[in-house]
């Protein structure tokens, strides 16, 4: 397997990042080894390592290293091969019992298997399988995947560990005279039953590196720096109460009181709290000067590396607001910076400033942003539970940061006369040529009109297993399709592709993996992917390996905005190389509960940092010219059950200041291309129907200027369900510009609207030529 340039140049960076994402959340001192010796390797991902989730956040690489294949490769001796064939005979048995269930239970419900199978989560299963006495050295590796479509479970398998899983880890814990538990897990697992094992890494998931990563790691030629992005606890430590889950309506009572804002407010102590991780070192540090100017705060620290190892520290400030008249959490993340490397002994002088106008409180009453007076109590530490109180700010009267207007209400009706601020004059000559019907093709992104590929995640025509595109047909004119592909953990394309006198058809990858197992031959065929459909298609084939990188969880875990940057780089050269335009990620919605399917795409529980990292992976990705990022999923899509239909409940000031606020940070420092809508409801209305949202926060409040696009087939699922579909003439006229992958019976339903002055979603002219400005802008920019 000879691998291009490219793909060696990123395999070298990503082997380094994935370390910079690992947080060793306990160690006795073994760690790292002096060098490579005999292993007993165990657990489920030693040889069915993750390298990533499933759905459209997974990306097809060429060849990922598992953890066995990393280990041999850095010279280890496996004794344990044996467990790990008999491990496999045991999990293909439960996985097709498992989805022969999934198949019986869609029969009876009359839906597709591969919408209940959609990210389903199979427990691990329990088996009994004889292990190793004792010995030197055991790993044990712990994997978990979701995805996207379903929720995780608090079970034995998923997030709790099965007794087969406890009873093996501590065996080897007692018996061996070094030990790790290695968790290749996308979110929190309840590691109460093991927590006193001697040494605990969250490998997390890391990309295509994964295997040979965690081999440098264990034997010191790299060091593990990451730092929690979500709290780990126990799963009884969590919000009880919280309601998640519903398929209708999900009402989000606890407010702003998510994460560590939750257990420090509570004064619950986590088994790990938000922003900890240990290294191979230790680093002393001290404040050395502190300037604050009215709001403005500039701390000055020094780290020291006092321990006798290489490593990186993370430096984090947390600021504790005044309750007045607004309830506050306990205290908020408001700036961080990562040392560089440090040698034994090595000092670095980190400067970490922050406004405290950056985060003041939305209040309901005034719909207004303000900071009460009292005083502000400033944290500086390495993680959120191990700080110090470094600074005050007192402020004797209130500020009125900013006069804003009220949105998220029950009714969008309201919104109707909400002017966006967009010019169209730019193209008025050539949309007073065009018909409505041609308008409309514009909003709508492009499809065949025969066999039409779409599928959630692959409707692309230009480039093989791409998500979608927008409209071809004015190509002639000089505006031609612009190219779409899923993230965030990489570039999301088929490995291969054919071309033929047809056009580009993939070759394998059609359907994502995870899903093809629940999909009959039936649609296979439909798809092309059936055998043979494909033997008639002999094209010259041509490859396209993209790189994994990091899940987002796992970025966000480096804390480390230079390496998000330099990982968008990475997939920005990627775009370049495969003709890609637009990047269908980066993902930040919040982690408001361990049990979302997707959080392994999301960054954190904390808004600060997500949108810092979204930010960083913007600018890297789009200092490509012609390469844009699409941040989504806007808003509130913080669960998966019933995606396309339910409903977040979320009050004005949780919303603006919880789950708006990365999606600001990120749009108002890196600029991105697009923004996708979600899926969800927020307060009885679907989001790309929110003129409150797609015109009000974004366009005019936060000057967007960027593309506004649907999620995948928001009108497309017609079951049945207390929230009807979202539609396409009611996202347009909610401004949501763009309705994706498209298809005829959108074509249809804005014309249907703009002709029907009376319909619910009734539309003008006008609404048309300022989606489709927005779109030709956007195709402009970008190809
Ligand atoms: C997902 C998006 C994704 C899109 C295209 C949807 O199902 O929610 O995140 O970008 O499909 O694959």
């Amino acid at each position: 397997m000879e691998l291009y340039d490219y793909e060696k140049k990123h395999i070298e960076l990503l082997r380094k990042a994935a370390c910079e994402c690992m947080v060793l959340l306990k160690s006795d001192g073994t760690f790292p080894l002096e060098k490579a010796c005999e292993v007993a390797l165990y657990g489920s991902g030693a040889r069915k390592t993750i390298k990533g989730g499933t759905g459209s956040g997974d990306v097809n690489v060429r060849h990922y290293v598992t953890i066995e294949e990393g280990l041999k490769n850095a010279g280890f001796q496996i004794t344990t091969s044996d467990w790990m064939d008999e491990y496999e005979v045991k999990y293909k048995d439960a996985r097709k019992l498992f989805v022969k269930e999934i198949k019986q239970d869609a029969d009876k419900k009359g839906m597709p298997a591969f919408l209940l199978g959609m990210g389903a989560v199979m427990p691990e299963p329990e088996y009994e399988l004889p292990i190793q006495k004792d010995g030197d050295l055991a790993i044990y590796v712990l994997s978990r995947i979701s995805g996207e479509g379903s929720d995780r479970k608090p079970i034995a398998g998923d997030l709790k560990l099965t007794r087969t899983e406890v009873r093996d880890i501590l065996y080897l814990n007692e018996h061996f005279q070094k030990f790790m538990l290695v968790l290749n897990v996308g979110g929190i697992v309840d590691l109460s039953p093991v927590n006193h094992v001697k040494n605990i890494l969250l490998l997390s998931q890391p990309g295509m590196t994964v295997g040979d990563s965690f081999a440098d790691m264990i034997l010191g030629k790299q060091y593990p720096s990451g730092k929690l992005s979500a709290t780990w606890s126990a799963w009884e430590d969590y919000d009880s109460e919280m309601d998640f889950g519903n398929p209708d309506d999900t009402v989000y009572s606890e407010g702003m009181m998510v994460g560590y804002r939750y257990f420090d407010t509570k004064k619950i102590v986590p088994m790990y709290s938000f922003g900890f991780g240990n290294g191979y070192t230790t680093f002393r540090w001290n404040v050395t000067n502190v300037k604050q100017q009215h709001t403005k705060m500039n701390l000055s620290v020094n780290v020291e590396n006092v321990g006798d190892f290489r490593g990186k520290e993370v430096v984090q400030v947390y600021v504790s607001m005044p309750s007045g008249k607004i309830i506050q959490p306990y205290q908020m993340l408001v700036a961080f910076q990562k040392t560089k490397e440090l040698m034994p002994g090595e000092q670095d002088e980190l400067n970490l400033c922050f406004d405290l106008q950056q985060f003041a409180s939305y209040e309901s009453g005034t719909s207004s942003r303000i900071l009460e007076k009292g005083d502000y109590v400033v944290w500086v530490g390495t993680s959120s539970r191990d700080t110090r109180d470094c600074a005050r700010i007192s402020l004797k009267e209130n500020i009125v940061v900013e006069q804003l207007q009220t949105i998220g209400q029950d009714s969008v009706d309201t919104y109707g006369t909400v002017k966006r601020s967009d010019q169209i004059k730019e193209y008025e000559d050539w949309f007073n040529r065009l018909s409505d019907e041609e308008l409309a093709y514009l909003c709508v992104g492009g499809f065949q009109e025969k066999g039409s590929q779409s599928i959630v995640g692959n409707a692309g025509m230009k480039v093989a297993g791409a998500a979608g595109e927008t409209t071809s047909i004015f190509t002639k004119e000089g505006l031609p399709s612009l190219v779409m592909a899923d993230g965030p953990a990489g570039l999301r394309l088929s490995r291969q592709y054919g071309v033929d006198e047809d056009g580009i058809y993939a070759v394998g990858d059609e359907i994502p993996a995870a899903l093809v197992e629940f999909v009959d031959e039936k649609i296979l065929a439909m798809l092309g992917n059936s055998k043979e459909v494909k033997k008639e298609r002999n094209g010259a084939t041509y490859n396209q390996y993209c790189s994994a990188i990091p899940i987002g969880t796992a970025l966000a875990q480096s804390w480390n905005v230079t390496l998000a940057n330099e990982c968008g780089n990475l997939v920005g050269e990627e775009m370049e190389r495969f003709g890609v335009n637009i990047w269908l990620a980066p993902a930040l919605n919040i982690q408001r509960s361990p049990l979302c399917g997707r959080n392994f795409e999301y960054y954190s529980e904390d808004p600060f940092i997500s949108g810092k990292m979204a930010a960083a992976i913007t600018k890297g990705v789009q200092s490509h010219p012609g390469c844009g990022v699409t941040v989504k999923h806007f808003c509130c899509n913080n669960q998966e059950t019933n995606r396309f239909h339910s409903n977040s409940v979320v009050d004005e000031r949780t919303l603006r200041d919880l789950y708006l606020r990365g999606f600001e940070i990120a749009i108002k420092e890196a600029n991105p291309a697009a923004v996708m809508t979600s899926y969800n409801l927020l307060n009885g209305e679907h989001t790309s129907r929110r003129r409150d949202l797609n015109v009000m926060v974004l366009r005019n409040e936060w000057g967007y200027r960027g593309l506004v696009m649907s999620d995948w087939l928001v009108s497309g699922f017609a079951m049945e369900h207390k929230y009807p579909s979202a539609c396409a003439a009611g996202c347009i006229k909610a401004g949501n510009d763009l309705i994706m992958p498209g298809g005829e019976a959108e074509i249809q339903n804005i014309m249907e609207a703009l002709h029907h002055p009376d319909s619910k979603y009734s539309i003008s002219r006008r609404d048309l030529e300022e989606c489709a400005a927005s779109v030709i802008r956007t195709v402009k920019a970008f190809v």
